[in-house]
């Protein structure tokens, strides 16, 4: 991790770092809007990760530690948590509060604290790392925008239901969650893993820990109201604590069986618009609207009155192994030729990715393996080789971004041998909506 003539030491976070990781990244992140005063609500998440978050040991956190007066000089952290793409695990890490003194900046610090953490994952099998942030920056690090969050409209407060003005919800309402619910939105988030969307499900102790865990003043912590009929939890709405400073309650996630969204939309719409009200009272700002960080095509806004739309957000992704990756999504591309009718008629299908190859495996038009193979030196001329995929283009496919036409009208270098390899691919690629509200 280091060598003799370094300044610095690069290391995981140990328990006793706590105090000093959070005064490091206070005075860091958010300067442009704290004017360099520590922020209180930066430290307070920084020490909730170091104090029983369900995604974070110590050791997740890397560190820089100046060698000659054993400072911390920069850190981040990645929360490691399993999110679901039509059903199937799929573990990944989200990295946060990347930062580095002012004083020690321009030391490839960051690029260090990257690297070790990326061999961590290749040792660790977790496959897919994300993070949200500086535009473009991460792109030098290996990562690519892969996965896109937001870009529903934003609601202004007065098409909401004003007091008094209730929809009708079939008997649904909604209050605000108590730890008491923590298994109820475990089995909900279980039963919606297993739809065609990428979900990121929380078990019981992370609900807990959604409701109740966090300190009151921490960054990342939200609001989790439940949805219910009489004592029954049938799903939930994730918001802000309080209205951002342009007077928006921002949502991060909604949940509920499909077949309730009917009812489920007008109680959320209600809730939302009583809830900002509220705030704006507490608050002295005016509630100007909703502004939910979801996907254009997640239920809710589908239910949603319009609104101003929104450009939707990158997410910046990288896998150390886009073929590893395809491996893991065996069973999704399997099932999803199955759906489609199609079965591979030779047995195998290469797709190489300029460097390594995906051998998929077929038993009577069905895929049982997918084995990393030494790639081809030229992939769009090798006979062998079915489809020549660059990587990025591969996570994009493997992730739902974006589907195979979209990908071959974007890179060139995409190549597939013939239109059988082009109608199989393309069933195996659908876009997939994202209902992801990252563990952080
Ligand atoms: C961004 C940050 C972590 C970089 O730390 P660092 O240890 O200096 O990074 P490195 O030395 O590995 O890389 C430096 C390179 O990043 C570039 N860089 C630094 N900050 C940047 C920014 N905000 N936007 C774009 N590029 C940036 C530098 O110009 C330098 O480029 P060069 O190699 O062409 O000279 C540091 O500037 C910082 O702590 N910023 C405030 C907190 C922050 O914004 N964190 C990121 C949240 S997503």
């Amino acid at each position: 991790m280091t060598t003799a003539s370094d300044r610095y030491l690069v290391r995981p976070g140990r328990p006793c770092d706590a105090a000093e990781l959070a005064a490091l990244q206070a005075s860091v992140q958010l300067s442009a809007s704290t004017d360099g005063t520590p922020d209180a609500g930066i430290a307070a998440w920084v020490e909730d990760l170091l104090d029983g978050h369900p995604s974070v040991r110590h050791d997740d956190f890397v560190v820089a530690e100046e060698i000659a007066t054993g400072r911390l000089v920069a850190s981040l952290v990645g929360l490691r948590q399993d999110w679901s793409l039509a059903g199937v695990r799929l573990p990944v890490a989200q990295i946060e509060l990347v930062g580095t003194l002012p004083a020690h900046r321009g030391n490839r610090l960051t690029e260090r604290l990257f690297t070790t953490l990326h061999q961590r994952y290749t040792t660790d099998g977790v496959p897919v790392q994300m993070i949200e942030g500086i535009p473009y920056f991460y792109r030098r690090l290996g990562y690519d925008y892969a996965l896109a969050n937001d870009g529903a409209p934003t609601v202004s407060a007065t098409a909401l239901p004003a007091n008094g003005q209730d929809q009708p919800t079939g008997g649904l309402t909604m209050r605000p969650a108590t730890v008491t619910d923590a298994d109820a939105l475990a089995d909900l988030d279980r039963s919606l893993a297993d739809s065609t969307t990428l979900t990121c499900p929380r078990d019981a102790a992370t609900w807990r820990y959604e409701i109740a865990g966090r300190r009151p003043t921490a960054t990342a912590r939200r609001t989790v109201a439940v949805l219910a009929r009489d004592t029954h939890v049938l799903g939930y709405l994730v918001h802000g604590v309080r209205l951002s400073a342009t007077g928006e309650l921002i949502v991060v996630a909604a949940a509920c069986p499909p077949n309730q969204w009917p009812q489920a939309a007008p109680a959320m719409h209600t809730y939302l618009g009583r809830t900002g009200r509220q705030h704006e009272a507490s608050q002295g700002r005016p509630f100007t609207g909703v502004r939910p960080i979801l996907d254009p095509r997640h239920p809710l806004i589908l239910l949603t009155p319009p609104g101003a739309p929104q450009r939707p957000r990158g997410w910046y992704v990288r896998t150390g192994d886009p073929c590893d990756l395809l491996a893991r999504l065996r069973p999704v591309l399997r099932e999803r030729w199955r759906a489609a009718n199609l079965h591979w008629p030779e047995a195998t299908l290469t797709i190489d990715t300029y460097g390594h190859a995906a051998r998929l495996t077929f038993t009577d038009g069905h895929l049982t393996a997918v084995t990393a193979v030494r790639g081809a030196v030229s992939p769009p001329t090798d006979p062998a080789t079915h489809a020549a995929i660059p990587p990025t283009a591969l996570l994009q496919l493997a992730l739902g971004h974006r589907s195979l036409p979209d990908v071959l009208n974007l890179w060139p270098d995409c190549l597939l041998r013939d239109r059988r390899t082009e109608h199989f691919l393309t069933a195996a690629f659908p876009t997939v909506p994202v209902h992801v509200w990252p563990r952080n």
